[in-house]
């Protein structure tokens, strides 16, 4: 036996051992502490909303970015997954990021019917979870738990929001139209609860399948009825599309088309003339002109040549929220009590403007009027000053 060989003694081996079997963990506990935080991305790459994902992505990178590519003193690596907006392969796609990538927090998505799958596993699993954008309304309601937090909206509140506006405006009577799914159900649902509460009547709810575009029959059938005004709930590629051919049609000059802010939130562009004049309501307008959302939009103009909308907004959110329970826990994310109590208390100093959550995690949060101006959707004012979702059949 030579100098170098080493020998195993009954003490060598009893220091050994417990390192040995710390590092067959995959890490000690200081590494633990120093190891970057697994962020796990499940956003839509293609599709309808894949603009929609890629605005968030960015969003939440940019806010890592400004704070020198760390939160909290961690580094942040990241875990992607193309939902497709696909609800049926919803499971298997967050699976990937918990049980293949192991993940610390999941952050996704914008499609409510796979944000409603992504939210079971997280619930079973007890894995953090950051919605910025579905706003499915039960994720922060009936279904709502500790671990489960969302940087948007509920479905309910600009659409609530855009119903009390038109009643105001004076309409009486109105169509919705909307895909059949969970947002676009809720959404109209919400609308019809803030019109009828102003007085208003409902004449019909339209829907098709997400993510059809074939609108012709439905416009045909809006021309027919003529109500007094037309709340619809479409976005990203379905929103362009829907907005074109209500004016293509002439409804647009006789017929006022309303609708949460999706409906012209990151789609003026391809929109052209067919949106300019619309109002719509969302938690977020082109113009706010605050010292917070103007130094927001240059940095994201900046970094990623394009303008900033609610979805970049959402997804910077997601990363500031993250950052408040990284910092409250000491930048241990596995100190998961720690990071919720730290992040259920956050106020986030938002390019929308400040907002905290309530209590079933979901912003309480001012909702703009906005009139489609150029390429801007310009506040009109506040239509509705910090409005929370009632979050119906929330237990913590
Ligand atoms: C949703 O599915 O919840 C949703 C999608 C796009 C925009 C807004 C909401």
């Amino acid at each position: 036996m030579t100098s170098s060989t080493f020998i195993f003694t009954r003490r060598t081996l009893a220091i050994a051992v417990p390192i040995f079997a710390i590092a067959a963990l995959g890490a000690t506990p200081a590494h633990a502490q120093t190891a970057p935080v697994k962020v796990g991305l499940m956003l839509p790459a293609t599709g309808t909303y894949a603009n929609l994902g890629t605005m968030i992505e960015n969003g939440f990178r940019l806010y890592v970015a400004e704070q020198g590519g760390k939160l909290a003193g961690r580094e942040i690596e990241y875990f992607k997954v193309d939902d497709e907006s696909e609800p049926s392969k919803a499971t298997e796609n967050v699976n990937k990021l918990i049980k293949r990538d192991q993940v610390d927090v999941l952050v996704g998505t914008v499609h409510s019917g796979v944000a409603l799958g992504m939210a079971k596993v997280a619930r079973e699993t007890g894995t953090l979870m950051i919605v910025p954008n579905a706003g499915a309304d039960v994720i922060t309601g009936a279904i709502c738990a500790k671990n489960i937090f969302r940087t948007s909206f509920t479905n309910w509140q600009p659409a609530y929001a855009m119903g009390k506006v038109a009643a105001e405006r004076g309409h009486k009577n109105a169509i919705t139209i909307t895909w059949n799914y969970a947002a676009g159900l809720e959404s109209a649902k919400g609308f019809v609860e803030g019109f009828e509460k102003g007085g208003g009547k409902i004449a019909q709810n339209l829907t098709l399948p997400f993510p059809n575009v074939e609108f012709q029959a439905l416009l045909t059938q809006i021309a027919a009825q003529k109500p007094d005004a037309v709340f619809a709930f479409f976005a990203g590629g379905g929103a362009v599309k829907f907005v074109k051919d209500y004016a293509a049609a002439g409804l647009n000059k006789t017929i006022p088309l309303y609708g949460p802010g999706f409906l012209t939130d990151g789609t003026l562009e391809a929109q052209g003339a067919a949106a300019q004049g619309m109002l719509t309501t969302l938690h977020y307008a082109d113009n706010l002109n605050t010292p917070r959302d103007n130094a927001f939009r240059l940095n994201f103009a900046k970094t990623y040549k394009v303008n900033a909308d609610v979805y970049a907004v959402q997804g910077y959110d997601a990363a500031q929220l993250l950052a408040a329970g990284l910092k409250a826990a000491g930048g241990d994310i596995k100190n998961q009590d720690k990071v919720i109590a730290g992040m259920s208390s956050a106020q986030i100093d938002s390019p929308r403007g400040k907002f905290s959550l309530s209590t079933a995690h979901n912003p309480i949060q001012d909702i703009y009027l906005r009139e489609v101006k150029g390429k801007n959707n310009e506040s009109r004012g506040i239509a509705m000053k910090a409005l929370a979702d009632p979050a119906k059949g929330c237990k913590m």
